[in-house]
């Protein structure tokens, strides 16, 4: 089903590290592909972030647990929101609250890509209960000590994950 109104396709991007994807950022991504016509799930740089997996092997993560959704499409660009916006015909960016803590961040965030891109928007979604204490770092982190990472991240991709952090930590 369309969520198409008045003939206006309506595109909405969902930039983050992702690094790697969790179920947070899954419930976002599917909550989030039924508010839009198309969702872009786009792996961008955080500059204050140290990641561990490369730019492309979290779009293939991505991939792998969104493949299921047909409106979501996975890129990854390494600018500023508001150029991929420019370049993409889009004006609306998602984003997940999981508690007040994450909010002073992402208002300065909304604030500065309005004042970079007028037309630039951001719409929060609230983190379910369930993802509200779930981060990328504490699944790498459990994960590069061998511990069990399959309630945090879909059972698609825990392999791969677990592999690839406790190859890294056996250097
Ligand atoms: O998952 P994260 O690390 O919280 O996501 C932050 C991210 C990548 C969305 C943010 O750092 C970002 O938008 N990076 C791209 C550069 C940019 O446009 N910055 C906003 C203006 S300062």
């Amino acid at each position: 089903m369309s969520n198409q109104r008045d003939g206006i396709m309506r595109k909405a991007v969902y930039p983050g590290s992702f690094d790697p994807v969790t179920n947070g950022h899954l419930e976002i991504i599917r909550r989030a592909s039924k508010l839009f016509d198309k969702l872009i799930v786009l792996v961008s740089v955080n500059t204050s972030k140290k990641t561990s997996f490369s730019p492309e092997e979290r779009a293939t993560l991505l991939r792998k647990v969104c493949y299921d959704i047909p409106n979501v499409e996975i890129d990854t660009f390494d600018g500023l929101i508001v150029d991929y916006f420019a370049a993409h015909d889009c004006d609306i960016i998602v984003k997940g609250l999981r508690a007040m803590s994450d909010f002073e961040y992402e208002f300065q965030m909304a604030h500065t890509n309005k004042h970079l891109y007028e037309k630039a928007e951001t719409v929060f979604l609230c983190a379910d209960s369930e993802s509200t204490y779930l981060s990328s770092s504490m699944v790498k982190q459990i994960a590069s000590f061998g511990g069990d990472i399959s309630a945090f991240v879909p059972a698609a991709i825990v392999e791969d994950i677990q592999k690839r952090l406790n190859d890294k930590q056996k250097g």
